[in-house]
């Protein structure tokens, strides 16, 4: 009985950990691309925090594909005059791991 309440404990834990693994692997990503040079999770710095941006598009479901394109090809206009520039260093699959981890932010 013991052992099988231990057992328990090892399985949430480990969920645990690869959920904070995947997060991880999506901000290693936005540092590697040079998103947070413009970008934070939690404060405005020349673009929108990821955490207002994830709010902005809560529950629309185009969001991702629609983010994707803004990513890669750049744009201006949602948050303020400011352009985001085209992004040609990130290809069409990385756009979506950053866009889906940019969504999950809170
Ligand atoms: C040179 C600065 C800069 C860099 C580098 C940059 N961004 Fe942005 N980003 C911006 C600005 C400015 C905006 C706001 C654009 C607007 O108002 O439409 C923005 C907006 C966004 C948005 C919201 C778009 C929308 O239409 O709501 C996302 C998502 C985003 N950036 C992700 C990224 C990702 C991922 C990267 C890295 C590949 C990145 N950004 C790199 C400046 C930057």
């Amino acid at each position: 009985m013991k052992r099988n309440l231990m057992m328990v404990g090892v399985v949430a834990a480990s969920a645990f950990a690869s959920q904070a693994a995947m997060a991880d692997a999506g901000l290693d990503l936005a540092k590697a691309k040079n998103c947070m040079a413009c970008h934070a999770v939690a404060n405005k710095v020349v673009g929108p925090a990821y955490k207002d941006v994830a709010a902005k598009y809560a529950g629309q479901k185009d969001a991702e594909a629609k983010l994707v394109t803004k990513v890669m090809k750049g744009g201006s206009g949602v948050w303020g005059a400011i352009p985001m520039p085209a992004n040609p260093q990130v290809s069409e699959a990385e756009a979506h791991t950053l866009v889906k981890w940019v969504l999950s932010q809170k």
